[in-house]
């Protein structure tokens, strides 16, 4: 048995190296953008705010984005300019044309706090006038980016009067997500840092509010989006495809439901677990020092990502696997552009959702013919040989990565006409106990019900 598995894995690497390099081929980052009168009010005009021009849309798909999706962490000094930053703070955090926000928050609770700090002052960014507010003179770029130079810093904070801690994790993980996508289709690039205590708190920011994570924003100095496509897909679930909605009509059309219609078909279940965290159909070819040959659809603290992702349906419950290899090879399986080997392990028959509607207080959970749930295991905080981040001061830090694995959800599932929403869960002893698992390191965060 152990023979033919070791047989088994060394005819997928052969094939990985022989087959992938015929299907490689290099993208090109073309990027189109249009100009559009989103925003349709004044800016305010007083001395200290500082009007934003529109944001643009752009013509980047959104799976091509999440491909694309990766830690830029050296720019070069070229600025950043206003209809740029305009249109990253739009995808950030600001209004749709409905006037809600471009992002759901959990449970429809937003309480962040962007400070954009710019070579002449420190702003606040407010999505209602689509302007920067004064907040501070000086340069405070170095100071509280001390990580990596950029021309733009962006500061993540939360007003502790809106919202606890965890759940500021998961709102902030939406908006760095959003970031993250926006920067990449504009050509420019950014990367999440965070630390203790928080790197904004030299700026001074109000008693109710906490920092969380930093984003540099510029250039990249080299070829940073240098992609191969290598889709080398080895599973039962279809291969992710490309959509036809854009990022940016993904961000204006993204809704939250409250009524599901009781189909998915096969695909649309792989595509909408592939977009919590699974890996690009990319390649990175580029010379970015800690470049991963493969990137997932999320980033994480360390690269740890400690989430379990589940898929309830209505015959059983099912664990992800995103990729298989990852765990076999002690290296960095997707260097040489091994194969994804990604499937769904039944964990659990029957029909669960009741439960899970129950853990989360909404009803409307148990219609919905799949549910995604993001559950922490604290276990994988703290790999051996590394930083432990398995506090609970740091569990925040996790829910980053389940707000931003539960948001590209929802984006994912307009692209496809499909309908999502984000819960919290409640009752977590409740899918401890559904789910066998140890109560010890285990942490249930996000359901998110998805459906027609
Ligand atoms: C909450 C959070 C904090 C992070 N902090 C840092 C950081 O302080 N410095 C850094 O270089 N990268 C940081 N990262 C980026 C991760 O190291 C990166 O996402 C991970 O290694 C995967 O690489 P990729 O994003 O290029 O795919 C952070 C990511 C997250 C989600």
């Amino acid at each position: 048995m152990y023979k033919k598995a070791v047989a088994l894995t060394i005819v997928i690497i052969f094939c990985s190296v022989a087959i992938s390099p015929a299907l490689g081929t290099t993208i090109s980052p073309s990027i189109k953008i249009s100009h559009t009168s989103k925003i349709t009010k004044d800016p305010k005009t007083t001395n200290l705010d500082y009007p934003l021009p529109p944001p643009i849309t752009t013509d980047m798909v959104l799976e091509e984005s999440i491909f694309r999706r990766k830690s830029v962490r050296n720019f070069t000094e070229d600025p950043v300019t206003d209809e740029e930053l305009s249109t990253i703070l739009w995808a950030a955090y600001g209004l749709r044309e409905d006037n809600t926000s471009t992002v759901p928050g959990v449970g429809g609770i937003n309480g962040a706090v962007i400070y954009v700090l710019k070579e002449d002052a420190a702003y606040t960014y407010d999505p209602d006038n689509h302007s920067l507010v004064f907040y501070k003179a000086g340069d405070w770029r170095d100071i509280v980016g001390w990580q990596y130079y950029a021309p733009v810093q962006l500061g993540m904070c939360y007003d502790t009067n809106k919202i606890d801690r965890n759940l500021a994790g998961a709102e902030i993980g939406m908006i760095d997500q959003n970031i993250q996508f926006m920067t990449n289709a504009l050509g420019l690039g950014s990367v999440v840092t965070a630390q203790t205590p928080s790197a904004i708190d030299p700026l001074g920011i109000p008693e109710n509010q906490e920092g969380f994570t930093v984003m540099p924003i510029g250039h990249p100095d080299y070829d940073s989006y240098d992609f191969v496509y290598r889709p080398f897909w080895i599973s039962l679930l279809p291969r992710i495809k490309n959509s036809n909605m854009t990022l940016s009509t993904a961000l204006e059309e993204r809704e939250e439901s409250i009524s599901f219609g009781d189909t998915i078909s096969r695909f649309e279940m792989s595509q909408m677990i592939w977009a919590t965290s699974g890996f690009s159909l990319y390649r990175d070819k580029s010379d970015e020092k800690y470049q991963k040959g493969r990137h997932r659809t999320i980033p994480s603290a360390k690269g740890y990502y400690p989430l379990d992702i589940y898929a309830v349906k209505n015959k059983a419950i099912y664990y992800y696997e995103p990729n298989i290899l990852t765990k076999i090879f002690p290296v960095p399986v997707d260097f040489v552009g091994f194969p994804i080997v990604t499937y769904l392990k039944p964990v659990k028959i029957g029909n669960h959702k009741l439960t899970i509607a129950d853990a989360c207080s909404e009803p409307s959970i148990a219609d919905a013919p799949m549910i995604i749930l993001f559950i922490l295991d604290r276990e994988k905080t703290r790999p051996p040989g590394s930083p432990d981040l398995s506090a609970d001061s740091l569990l925040h830090i996790w829910y980053h990565d389940a707000g931003a694995g539960a948001h590209n959800v929802m984006l994912d599932a307009a692209a496809w006409g499909l309908k999502a929403n984000i819960y919290e869960i409640e009752d977590q002893q409740a899918i401890i106990d559904l789910l066998k698992l140890n109560e010890d390191i285990t942490i249930p965060i996000l359901a998110v019900p998805i459906g027609r």
